[in-house]
């Protein structure tokens, strides 16, 4: 019997998926969406499934780029809120590497923080208390969205100072942008999206949202029912 060859490289594309300005989303009645929020929601942008896809292959790229020897450890540093589904996901599945491959490994710790701006402009990190352990170490920084870019850079500054050895930065999703100045590049990123506030899968609109499957476009009249009560608590 003939030798069967494979011709197709079981290649997946890391670069973001583009999701085109044309594209208004699916309709909501295709999905399971809960009633709380259904009367606010104008589309889904990106169901659920299609997220996890697209983290998996971001956790195999990573894991293929980044892999180290103990007792070197990547640092995953988690950006609270909005990061946080994407964090656990995406360090779940290069766990899955971690099991499936025995040539090469990737050991981790896990870090938390929450970035807050002041009143005078500066941004604050909360939740590292001591950053000059980030001397020499190599750090992931675990994103949920991209917009104008502003705080990734300013944190990735505030990092610098602490002189890692190595600092890359992954970002679930980033905003097209034609007027804004978002000359950003995450180093790996799940999508590029057209710029519509959206919610869902963590996002948050005024800690709305958070608890919803699906990255969702807000109807212009749930902007302003979710009003912001108390400005202290904007992340
Ligand atoms: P940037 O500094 O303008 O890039 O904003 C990034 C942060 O703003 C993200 O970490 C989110 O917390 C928030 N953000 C920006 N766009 C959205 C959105 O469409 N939905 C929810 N949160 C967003
Ligand atoms: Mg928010």
């Amino acid at each position: 019997m003939a030798e069967m060859k494979s011709t197709v490289e079981n290649r997946i594309q890391t670069d973001p998926l583009v999701i085109s300005d044309s594209f208004e989303g699916y309709s909501l009645t295709y999905f399971n969406l809960p009633l709380h929020y259904r009367d606010d929601l104008q589309s889904v942008l990106i169901p659920y499934g299609f997220v996890q896809d697209r983290i998996e292959a971001l956790a195999n790229q990573i894991f293929a780029d980044l892999h180290i020897n103990l007792p070197e450890q990547l640092i995953c540093l988690c950006v609270l809120k909005g990061g946080y589904r994407f964090f656990s996901d995406l360090v779940s599945k290069i766990q899955l590497n971690n099991r499936l491959h025995n040539r090469r490994s990737l050991p981790m710790s896990l870090e938390f923080i929450r970035t807050q701006n002041q009143p005078n402009g500066q941004l604050e990190i909360i939740g590292l208390s001591d950053l000059h352990r980030l001397k020499n170490r190599n750090i992931l920084i675990i994103q949920d969205i991209i917009d104008t870019s502003s705080r990734v850079e300013i944190l990735k500054q505030k990092l610098e100072d602490f002189q890692p050895k190595s600092m890359h930065v992954v970002s679930l999703f980033k905003k097209r942008q034609s007027d804004k100045d978002c000359i950003f590049k995450p180093d790996y990123c799940g999508f590029e999206i057209p710029d519509h506030f959206v919610v869902g899968y963590a996002l948050d609109h005024n800690e709305y949202f958070r608890d919803l499957e699906h990255i969702c476009i807000l109807k212009e009249s749930a902007v302003s029912k979710y009003k912001i009560i108390d400005k202290r608590f904007a992340e």
